[in-house]
């Protein structure tokens, strides 16, 4: 048994918020569908394990399932809501389907005398989160109902002699109060786990991983800018010094003067021995017509490894090429009724074509992004650095929805900097997660001065994220929206109209493509 977290995916929206609380917890976790081939969860030996919630109902035929071995293996298992029906319906409780769905705030009481540990010390009345529609009814004697609900009476079973507990509601969202304690609980007073997961010691292990893996050969690594591919450049010269090639590709798809502006800063702050490579034309042509958002995407991809395999020629063969992979970016949620929909291409490798000359790289893998600014900090990354704002590999392409010209990357460029410009003065730019600008393929008429205008529309996308899973659109001040519209409209020509996105993820994705 090892110090780390095996959670089942059993189709919640939620599940990768269970695997944030449990690494906020400092205890590694590892999410798996729910259908894994048992051995690897046996090889994987969990100090721990967590049932997800589920949209299914534990008695339709085709729910999703897992092998009952899993309460067996000696550790402690929480159920999240399906989670929790699972163990039920595994231990041969009966489940029903409550007569209304329950979803949204409720309150949990503490059923008193019940000497729940998973509640230990947290508050007799608190918020929690709930969306089931199924309730349990009848349970062996072994277990204890240590909680409930208005409309659940069940709504915490807990038996310390199976090591089997289960919770209703969901404690991994925020707005379940007390979720993170019970949590830690389980963690720590039931299944006796450490927290040891810090990022010291992940770039302890990950330099020894990344030298053993790579030996004495060059890596080359595609810098965007962002986060992630530049503590990923700190972390690699770290590892392997002069053998890693970072090379930052100007596609002309980037924010005003960003090419100029990060070479400098790459060079000259970070040290880092730069190629850059000033590619925009190539980009531009290779996108020509081209008005589908997943075309681009892969054009863009493949225009990208086409840049980086022209550095073969001046530095030689090179076998290893890294990127900064984060984990949201390779845990696709499990479906359980058929192939999941398939949204947009994985953001760092979807591009990339199938097949690739070089052996991919990807030391964050595992990471989520706050982590990864904390590696940032960690390794003496700049505060700017580290708390810019994502930008997504395919730049502009994905903000100017429909054919991309050199004349509609202009016209976004400058009404972008204006909003940038304006994030900054009134200092809003380090209290979200991203902010950035979008151009329609839409012309509305305008007055200014005397004359009709008849121009695009440009949008302003704020939007508040804990790891850009889910976002909130940023209710920004009136005073910043007046200005950054009325100052787009005067001084970029070719926007006449400016409005503001209202649209939280999901129903609508952080982009717009
Ligand atoms: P969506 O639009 O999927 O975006 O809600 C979530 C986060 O991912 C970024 N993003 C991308 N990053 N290549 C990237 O490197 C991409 O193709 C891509 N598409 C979206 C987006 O900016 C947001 O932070």
């Amino acid at each position: 048994m090892k110090n780390r977290v095996l959670i089942l995916d059993f189709g919640s929206q939620y599940t990768k918020l269970i695997a944030r609380r449990v690494r906020e917890l400092k205890v590694y976790c590892e999410i798996f569908p729910f259908n894994e081939d048992f051995q690897k969860i046996r090889d994987f030996r969990p100090g721990a394990v967590i049932l997800s919630g589920g949209p299914s109902s534990v008695y339709e035929k085709k729910s999703p399932k897992v092998d009952k071995e899993i309460l067996q293996l000696g550790v402690p298992v929480l159920g999240i809501c399906y989670g929790l029906q699972l163990i039920a319906n595994l231990s041969n409780m009966k489940v029903e389907g409550a007569a209304s769905r329950e979803y949204g705030l409720s309150r949990l009481e503490i059923i008193e005398g019940s000497s729940s540990r998973l509640l230990r010390d947290i508050i007799q009345h608190s918020r929690v989160w709930m969306s089931h529609g199924d309730k349990i009814t009848q349970f062996p004697e072994d277990f204890n109902v240590t909680g409930r609900t208005e409309n659940s009476e069940i709504a915490v079973i807990e038996s310390d002699k199976r090591r089997v507990y289960g919770v209703q509601f969901h404690p991994e969202v925020v707005h379940t109060e007390e979720g993170k304690k019970l949590l830690s609980n389980f963690l720590f007073d039931i299944a006796g786990l450490s927290p040891d997961w810090n990022m010291e010691n992940f770039i302890k292990s990950a330099i020894d991983r990344i030298r053993r893996e790579v030996g004495t050969e060059k890596v080359i690594l595609g810098l965007s800018g962002g986060v992630d591919s530049t503590v990923l450049a700190m972390l690699l010269r770290e590892a392997i010094g002069d053998q890693l090639i970072p090379v930052f590709v100007d596609t002309g798809l980037l924010r005003k003067n960003e090419f100029v502006d990060l070479m400098e800063k790459f060079t000259k702050q970070l040290h880092l021995n730069v190629v850059g490579i000033e590619a925009g034309p190539v980009f531009l042509e290779k996108l020509r017509h081209v008005r589908s958002p997943e075309r681009k995407r892969k054009i863009i991809g493949a225009t990208f490894i086409d840049t980086f395999s022209g550095v073969e020629d001046k530095v030689g063969k090179v076998n290893y090429f890294a990127q900064g992979t984060l984990y949201p970016d390779v845990i696709e949620s499990v479906s359980v009724n058929g192939p999941a929909a398939k949204i947009k291409s994985h953001h760092n490798v979807g591009g990339l074509p199938e097949k690739m000359n070089w052996k991919l790289v990807e030391p964050f893998r595992e990471l989520f992004k706050d982590e990864v600014r904390e590696i940032g900090r960690e390794l003496g990354l700049d505060p700017e650095f580290v708390g810019r704002h994502p930008f997504p590999g395919p730049g502009l392409a994905v903000r100017i929805l429909g054919a991309v010209s050199a004349k509609k990357i202009r016209i976004l460029q400058e009404a972008d900097a204006i909003m940038v410009e304006e994030l900054h003065r009134f200092n809003i730019y380090d209290d979200v997660w991203q902010a950035f600008t979008v151009l329609l393929p839409v012309k509305s008429v305008g007055v200014m001065g005397d004359l009709r205008t008849y121009e695009n529309v440009a949008v302003v996308r704020i939007v508040e994220s804990i790891d850009g899973m889910t976002a909130d659109w940023y209710p920004a001040p009136n005073e910043f929206l007046k200005r950054v519209a009325n100052r787009i409209v005067n001084e970029v020509k070719g926007i006449n109209r400016v409005a503001y996105d209202i649209t939280s993820k999901p129903p609508g994705t952080i982009e717009w493509e």
